[in-house]
C-alpha cells in the first residue's frame, strides 16, 4: 500500500473499513467502485477539473486498440529495472498505463491519482489492486520520500512535490511529445505547426538525469482511430471541424509516434 497523507493536515491515514482516517479525525470514505477521493474542494480550480468524459471515452478507445502499447511496454521496461516497491503514476488518467504496469510489476504497490473523478471513476474498472485516488499533482497526497518511483505521461507534474515524495535514489520517469510527435496530423489540422514545447525546462537540484530517450514509430490510422485520437488530445477543440472531418474521410498513414521518456533520479544524499 502507498503512504497516503490527509489532504487537511498532512497527518497519515489509515483505513478503518472503507473509511480512511487521519489523527485530526479527518476521514474521507473510499467509493464502492474502490477509489479515494482526496482532492479537497478548495484545491479544485474549476467544479470538474481535468479532462472531459468525451475525452476520456476517447482515450480509452484510442489506447485500448493498442496504437500506444509499444509506448507502454517501453514505460514498464524502463521502470521495472529499477524494482519499485511503491510507485505513483500520476495523471494516470483513465488508467491504460497503471494498469499494464500493475501486469509488468509482481509485488508492487502501484497508484494511480488524477485530478479528474471521471477518470478514476473509470481506472477503477481496470483493477482492484491498484490504490486509484482522486487528487492533484500540485500537492500529491502520499508521505514524505515513501515512493520508489513515479510516472507522469502527458501530464503536469510539480518538481517539489516529486522531490518530496520519492525516497533518496527514487526514479522519476516523464513521458510526453518529441517535437516530431503526430507531425502529419498537425500539419492537415492547422495552417502552420506551433512548436512543441520542451518536457524539461530547468532541471532542479536534488534530480538528475539516468537516460533520455525517444521512442518512434509509424501508425496507420483509419476514421474511427484518427477521430478517438483527435477528440483524446486538445486537437479536438483547438482545431476547425471542417479539417477534422476532411481528415477522418481521408485517413493517415504514417503518421509519426515519437514519445520522449525522460528517466530521472533523485540523489541519494541532500
Ligand atoms: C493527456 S491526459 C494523460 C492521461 C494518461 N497519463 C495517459 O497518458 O493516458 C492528462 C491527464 O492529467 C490529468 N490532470 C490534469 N491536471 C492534473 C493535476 N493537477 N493533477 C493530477 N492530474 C491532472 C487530466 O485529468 C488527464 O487525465
Amino acid at each position: 500500500m502507498l503512504e497516503l497523507i490527509c489532504p487537511l493536515c498532512q497527518a497519515a491515514l489509515t483505513a478503518q473499513g472503507s473509511r480512511w482516517c487521519c489523527s485530526h479525525g479527518h476521514s474521507y470514505d473510499q467509493a464502492r467502485q474502490g477509489y479515494l477521493n482526496l482532492l479537497l474542494v478548495q484545491h479544485k480550480n474549476s467544479r470538474q477539473p481535468g479532462d472531459t468524459p468525451a475525452m476520456l471515452a476517447c482515450r480509452q478507445a484510442f489506447l485500448d486498440a493498442g496504437h500506444y502499447q509499444p509506448v507502454s511496454d517501453e514505460i514498464n521496461r524502463l521502470l521495472s529495472a529499477g524494482a519499485p516497491a511503491r510507485l505513483l503514476d500520476m495523471g494516470c488518467g483513465e488508467g491504460y498505463y497503471t494498469a499494464r504496469l500493475a501486469n509488468a510489476l509482481s509485488g508492487c504497490s502501484l497508484g494511480g491519482l488524477d485530478i479528474s473523478k471521471d477518470a478514476i471513476h473509470k481506472a477503477a474498472r481496470r483493477s482492484r489492486d491498484i490504490q486509484w485516488l482522486v487528487g492533484s499533482s500540485a500537492r500529491l497526497p502520499v508521505a514524505d520520500a515513501s515512493l520508489d518511483a513515479a510516472l507522469c505521461v502527458f501530464s503536469p507534474w510539480s518538481w517539489e512535490e516529486c522531490l518530496r515524495s520519492l525516497k533518496p535514489g527514487g526514479q522519476l520517469l516523464l513521458v510526453g511529445p518529441h517535437a516530431d510527435h503526430l507531425l502529419s496530423l498537425r500539419a492537415a489540422l492547422y495552417d502552420s505547426i506551433h512548436p512543441t514545447p520542451e518536457l524539461i525546462k530547468a532541471l532542479p537540484s536534488g534530480l538528475h538525469i539516468v537516460s533520455d530517450s525517444t521512442l518512434r514509430y509509424a501508425l496507420d490510422l483509419e476514421s474511427t482511430d484518427l477521430g478517438n485520437l483527435i477528440g483524446m488530445t486538445p486537437h479536438g477543440f483547438r482545431s476547425r471541424p471542417e479539417r477534422q472531418q476532411a481528415l477522418l474521410e481521408q485517413g493517415l498513414s504514417g503518421l509519426e509516434v515519437a514519445m520522449r521518456m525522460v528517466l530521472l533520479q533523485r540523489s541519494e544524499e541532500e
